[in-house]
Formats: C-alpha cells, structure tokens, sequence
C-alpha cells in the first residue's frame, strides 16, 4: 500500500523520495503560493520555533528564500555566514551546529561545500537524541534537493496551476544542458525528473559529463528514461523543457574547457537553437546566471520563455512547504 503519511524527518536527498512526497510538497506549495498572493502573507504555522540557516557556502537566492519562507511561516530565524563566524577561530562545523542546538534551534538549513555536511549533522543530531530536523540546501556536487522540488513545482504549476502533480510530467521532454558533472542541482532533477515519468536529457562537453558519470546512472540505477549527448542538438530536438546550468568554475580542479567563447558557442542557449525544442518551450536556470555564456541575455530576459523569476517565486511556497512538513509535525513523531 502506498504511504500516505510524511514520515520524513530531515530532508537530505531527493533519491528516495516517494511519489506520495513529490505531491504533497507540490499540492502544499501551492496553497502557500495562494497565501502569498494575500494581502496578509503569513500563517502561524511554526511559531515559536527556531529556523536557523547555516550557510558554509555564499549564497543569494537559496539563504534569502529560506529565511523569508520561514519568516512567512512565523518561525523565528537565525542567519549565520561561515566568513563572520567563530569558524575563523578554528570552531568545527559539528559545534558550530550544536551552538545552534543549544540556543533551541528546531530546524538547521544547511549549505556546505562538500557533500556529506548536511547528513553528518543530521546523523549528529540523531546520536543526540534531539528531535532537530537538517533540511539540505546544497551539498558539494552532491544534492540540492529543495531546487529540485522547486523546478518540479514551477514545471507542475505551469501546466496545471490549480493542481500541480508530478504525473504531469510523464511523457515529457526535458534537457539539462551544461555542467552536469559539478551540479548538484541536475543531480537532484534528475531523481525527481526520473521519477514523473518524464524523459530526461543531459546535454554537456565529455569534461562536463564523463562516460562514467552516464553509464553509473543509466545501467547500473537502471534507468531507462535518462540519454546523454556530447552534443546540444539532440537533447533540445523537441524538447518541452530545457534547464541550463551554470559552469561551476569554483568547483573545477583542472582547465575543462578551452574558452567561455567556445562553450557558448557550442552549448549556450539561444533563440536560434531553441527552434529545434517544441514551439511553447520553456527554459529554466537555477541562478546565479552567467549571461551571455550558458544563456543569452536576450532569452533569458523574455517572460514568454524563460521561467526564472518564476522559480524564484516558486521557491519560497516550495520551501514553506518543506519547513511546515518537517516542521510541524516534529513534536507527535
Ligand atoms: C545553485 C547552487 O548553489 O547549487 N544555485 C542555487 O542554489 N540557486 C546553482 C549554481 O550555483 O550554479
């Protein structure tokens, strides 16, 4: 019998997540986004807990969502950046966590540059005994889980707004195009993606997407729906979605690339090579952008095409929606 009851208490991955979840985030994220169209955007839902953000990695639109997801939920939050930290005096990231335990923080929104952070405190938690839930907010190349829902949530919402389900994604064309082998984020679009029904096609240069990278997913995870091409142009042929990624130069160990120039050319997206995807093309890009290299600014300015303002807006109900299920239920479990 499926499960009909969310018994999740962190949230570190999207790889075992269940049909069941994926809906009941997308159906509450949309009642979330219905209260923040209200002229009053806030509910009580999670006042008088603690929300602390701890962001061991720059970040913009990730740490500022979370934090005002909570705000909107009424909880009260603590921000916390690694640069203005005690970790300059040499604390470890498990005390720095266990401060924030000790002040009554209920739920730890963590983002590190190597992956396994956010599970290590998670575990750490657990070892405690305290009902502290670790909601992953991007893990090294690892997981991104909250951006995956919030992309599945802004591809759902587009076609049926008033009832985002993942079935609506079965059948559908979705390429992932650029650096596939640093992003945790088509990490996490892929597990979900994978798991609608939808076909997924990973676009990049062989640097970008090694051939073990493809065969661990496609043959050893079984998967039939996800291809993967050196080239652009048969990921985008017919495409109803195409996601465009940043080059995460800040992750890259060696020289992957012979020029910016190059890899615009051969990978960036534009109004010419979009002609190949289906007529009512959407495109999506996580943020930060890097114009004029993965995307052209032209495209990625016109509304008609690109979603990326609306995955901003998107990632705060998507978000409120993940502190209410870990949040509310936390003291009954
Ligand atoms: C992504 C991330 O941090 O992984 N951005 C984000 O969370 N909005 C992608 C990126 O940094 O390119």
């Amino acid at each position: 019998m499926p499960n009909t009851t969310w018994n999740r208490h962190h949230i570190l991955s999207l790889s075992d997540f269940t049909t069941f979840e994926y809906n009941a985030v997308l159906q509450t994220a949309a009642s979330f986004q219905e209260v923040l169209s209200r002229r009053t955007k806030k509910v009580p839902t999670l006042q008088g807990q603690v929300v602390a953000n701890l962001f061991f990695e720059p970040s913009t639109r990730t740490r500022s969502s979370f934090e005002i997801a909570a705000k909107r939920l009424s909880a009260d939050t603590l921000n916390f950046a690694s640069s203005t930290s005690s970790m300059t005096k040499g604390e470890t990231i498990l005390d720095t966590a266990k401060t924030y335990l000790a002040m009554g923080t209920d739920i730890m929104v963590i983002r590190h540059k190597d992956a396994g952070v956010p599970q290590a405190i998670a575990q750490e938690m657990d070892n405690l005994g305290v009902k502290v839930s670790v909601l992953n907010a991007g893990d090294g190349q690892h997981e991104h889980p909250s951006q995956g829902l919030l992309d599945l949530f802004t591809i759902c919402s587009l076609i049926d707004p008033n009832n985002p389900r993942i079935e609506l994604l079965k059948g559908k064309k979705i390429a992932i195009v650029g650096d596939i082998l640093h992003s945790r984020v088509a990490r996490s679009n892929i597990w979900s993606l994978t798991a609608s029904g939808a076909e997924v096609h990973l676009a990049a240069p062989p640097t970008l997407l090694p051939k073990y990278f493809a065969e661990y997913l496609g043959v050893t995870k079984g998967y039939q729906r996800l291809f993967t091409h050196w080239h652009i142009e048969p990921a985008l042929e017919n495409a109803d979605f195409v996601m465009t990624l940043r080059l995460q130069k800040e992750r890259m160990t060696s020289h992957l690339l012979p020029s910016l120039r190059e890899y615009h050319q051969l990978f960036g997206l534009t109004y010419d090579r979009i002609k190949k995807c289906q007529p009512h093309v959407k495109v999506l890009h996580p943020g930060p952008v890097n114009r004029g290299v993965e995307i052209s600014s032209d495209l990625m300015d016109n509304p008609e095409i690109s979603l990326i303002q609306n995955q901003v807006t998107s990632g705060v109900a998507v978000r409120m929606a993940l502190l209410y299920f870990i949040g509310s239920g936390r003291h009954y479990s």
